[in-house]
């Protein structure tokens, strides 16, 4: 949906309902930004997974809980839906959550590939409803703070955009067999890049270095060459060493994202690291590079950029409109890219994009 709604405005009580699927190891941030949201109800929780499914009922009992997600989307008494489940679910769950009338939050990636994308774009709207897409990096404030500058045009013409998400190694033996690093981390990327550049890719190169014992590649470096003139780069691999500083340290993951970003305007530089987060703390055991800006743990709730993106949605179907931070026609234009470089990386070819 790009414009207001028309969905007819219901008269709504104070705090949106909403109803949370997938508990799992991001999942479970969402229930706790959701349950101390001021203008949010956690109203039900929803996993296949029994275990997962009774802690957050005990965490948090006012919730109502579901084995089934199509029971869940079927609660007359919930206004949004939250989905955090795997990827390869997304299209089919947010397709039949906006099929039952509910705005939705959907983790990235979007779907799996363009043409589920489009699917759900096009459902969202025949059914006027809100379709958010989870890509938190927009409220980040650091990241927020350079589009902001950016869109002062102080940056001049923007000439390139250098973007690295290297993993942890112990992550590469689930995830190489889950997902293309491209929907699994780069789309992050991507998107910054759509965001930035205000711009639309006209052709893409790839390389990749494909693992002989996993399904998807293990590093992959692209090329894109926007329409207004901005070169994009993007490398990722799943390589960085056990010991290297910690960025992610949560009871259920622990490990290192080596972020950067690079904006080269023809006016001003600008460079973001994720691992120089101004909170360093260093033992015996580890050295830990404490993340402020996107999930943290403070004064007993999540607060950051995470918050701030659920909020936002919160807002915005109170509000029945689209956010003016998120955007469904990047999120959809992000999977385009990364099917065009996923097949490009495959062919060794340049592909050139159909005109949009
Ligand atoms: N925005 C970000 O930076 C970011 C970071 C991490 C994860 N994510 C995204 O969040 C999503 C979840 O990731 P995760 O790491 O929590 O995965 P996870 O595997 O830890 O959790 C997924 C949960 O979904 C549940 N599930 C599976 N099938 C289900 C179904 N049919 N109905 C209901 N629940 C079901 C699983 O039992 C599990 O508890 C993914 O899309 C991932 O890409 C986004």
């Amino acid at each position: 949906m790009n414009s207001s709604p028309a969905k007819p405005q219901q008269p709504r009580s104070k705090q949106i309902r909403i109803g949370l699927a997938g508990l799992g190891k991001f999942g479970c941030n969402h229930a706790e930004i959701l349950a101390h949201c001021p203008e949010a109800e956690l109203a039900a929780v929803c996993d296949t997974d029994t275990t997962a499914l009774e802690k957050q009922l005990e965490r948090h009992p006012q919730s109502r809980g579901y084995q089934s997600f199509n029971d869940l989307i079927a609660d007359p008494q919930l206004d949004a839906i939250v989905i955090a489940t795997p990827e390869h679910l997304h299209h089919e769950h947010a397709l039949a959550a906006i099929r039952a009338g509910h705005s939705v939050f959907l983790e990235k990636p979007m779907a799996s590939s363009l043409q589920d994308a489009e699917e759900l774009r096009q459902a969202s709207r025949a059914a006027s409803v809100i379709l958010q897409i989870g890509f938190v990096l927009r409220y980040e404030a650091s990241h927020a703070k350079l589009k902001q500058e950016i869109d002062t045009g102080s940056f001049g013409e923007i000439i390139s955009i250098r973007a690295k998400r290297n993993c942890s190694r112990q992550w590469a033996r689930f995830h190489l067999d889950y997902g293309h690093t491209i929907y699994e981390t780069l789309i992050h990327d991507l998107d910054l890049m759509l965001w930035l550049t205000n711009s639309q890719p006209e052709r893409v190169m790839a390389m990749e270095r494909k693992p002989k014992t996993y399904q998807y590649s293990e590093a992959l470096s692209a090329l894109i060459h926007f329409k207004n003139g901005s070169l994009g780069v993007v490398e990722s691999s799943w390589f960085v060493p056990e010991g290297s500083p910690l960025n992610v340290t949560t009871a259920t993951w622990q490990g290192t994202i080596d972020a950067e970003l690079e904006v080269v305007g023809s006016q001003r530089t600008a460079k973001l690291r994720l691992l120089d987060a101004p909170l360093q703390i260093w033992s015996e055991q580890a050295s830990q590079s404490i993340d402020v800006g996107l999930w943290p743990l403070l004064h007993g709730s999540i607060g950051g950029a995470l918050r701030d993106e659920l909020y936002d949605f919160v807002r915005c179907v109170r509000e029945q409109r689209t956010s003016t931070i998120a955007n469904l026609d990047d999120a959809v234009e992000g999977l385009r890219m990364a099917e065009a470089i996923q097949s490009a990386a495959a062919s060794g070819s340049v592909l050139k994009l159909p005109n949009q």
